[in-house]
């Protein structure tokens, strides 16, 4: 994560995330799934700045955090949870703790990324705030440490403590960073409804029949993992024809059990722009296309705002973030 420093202020920029290949492999005893997903970071970023606050007279210094809309100064995401309910809240309180320490913090969010959107601004966002209240705090801690603290906040928060893409097993946190210079330009359209997470993988274990579903390729689980590899082949290579019909998200087909807005988007996607190749990204409702470059990319955002899809975005891959 990009991490800078103006006096007593610390900045990182959190990157918003695409599921580019996204497995769903089985339910596990925790409730939690295993997953396969091969995930890059975007060019599209929220941006925290974390102020120390010294700690309270025999007490815990107080965190306040406020969340900021980058046009209008206030708050853009109705569905953005404020308070002890937000996940930069909750990662800096838990980092805190862990470490022993009564500061406090002042925190701002400029927020650009949708919520409920499966671009990972909640998750991104936490892992920011994790390396800025680090930096603030004087902690020096380092991943390793930081990873356990990540990951009590969310499966995707390991994936965004350091940059770049990476194909993610387990919960998501078993993070195998995939290097590659290939300017991914895409174009990301967020639907009036959003979808949460939970409701999206509950939805996925109450249907049988997920094999129904066009986008999923196979119902053997090797390989769809072949796919991903041959993902990750493409994207090193730079084969973005390729790339795009690798795409896939299993969890597409329980989403579109729970709104209609997939269906109309692969729709719109398919009929309306010619990409490389579109799918949803994470648990929804956001998706994506693939660009062959940055003025196709915006020729085809033109094309899709006119037919009044919701928030429409171009935006690049970043390869490396440092
Ligand atoms: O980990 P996170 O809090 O982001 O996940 C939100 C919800 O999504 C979890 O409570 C869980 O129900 C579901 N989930 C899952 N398997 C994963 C990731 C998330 O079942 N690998």
């Amino acid at each position: 994560m990009i991490l800078s420093r103006q006096e007593s202020t610390w900045e990182v920029r959190a990157p918003a995330k695409l599921n580019l290949c996204l497995d769903v492999l089985r339910r596990r005893e925790d409730g939690y799934h295993e997953v396969e997903t091969l995930m890059v970071p975007l060019k599209l970023h929220d941006t925290i700045t974390v102020i120390s606050e010294p700690p309270a007279d025999g007490g815990l210094g107080p965190i306040q955090l406020r969340v900021i809309s980058p046009q209008t100064g206030s708050v853009c995401w109705s569905s953005v949870p404020l308070g002890h309910k937000n996940l930069v809240y909750r990662a800096v309180d838990a980092l805190r703790q862990a470490a022993g320490i009564g500061h406090g913090a002042r925190i701002q969010l400029i927020k650009r990324i949708p919520a409920e959107s499966g671009l990972g601004g909640g998750s991104s966002d936490a892992a920011a705030a994790l390396v800025a209240a680090n930096a603030a705090w004087n902690l020096h801690w380092n991943r390793t440490r930081l990873e356990p603290i990540a990951l009590s906040i969310g499966s995707d928060v390991p994936f965004f403590l350091d940059g770049g893409a990476a194909v993610c097993r387990g919960r998501g946190e078993r993070v195998a960073r995939v290097h590659h210079a290939t300017p991914l330009h895409v174009v990301v359209v967020r639907p009036p409804a959003g979808l949460s997470t939970l409701d999206v993988f509950q939805s996925f274990d109450s249907k049988a029949d997920h094999f129904r579903d066009p986008s999923t390729i196979s119902s053997d689980p090797a390989t769809r993992s072949r796919r991903i590899t041959d993902a990750v082949s493409a994207l090193i290579a730079g084969k973005l024809s390729d790339l795009g019909q690798l795409l896939f998200n299993r969890l597409e087909y329980p989403a579109r059990n729970l709104t209609d807005w997939i269906d109309r988007l692969a729709y719109a996607f398919g009929k309306y722009v010619d990409v490389a190749g579109h799918a949803m990204t994470g648990s929804g409702t956001a998706y994506f296309g693939i660009c062959r470059n940055a003025r196709h990319a915006h020729r085809t955002a033109a094309i899709l705002q006119g037919h009044r899809m919701g928030w429409i975005c171009t935006s690049q891959a970043v390869s490396w973030i440092t």
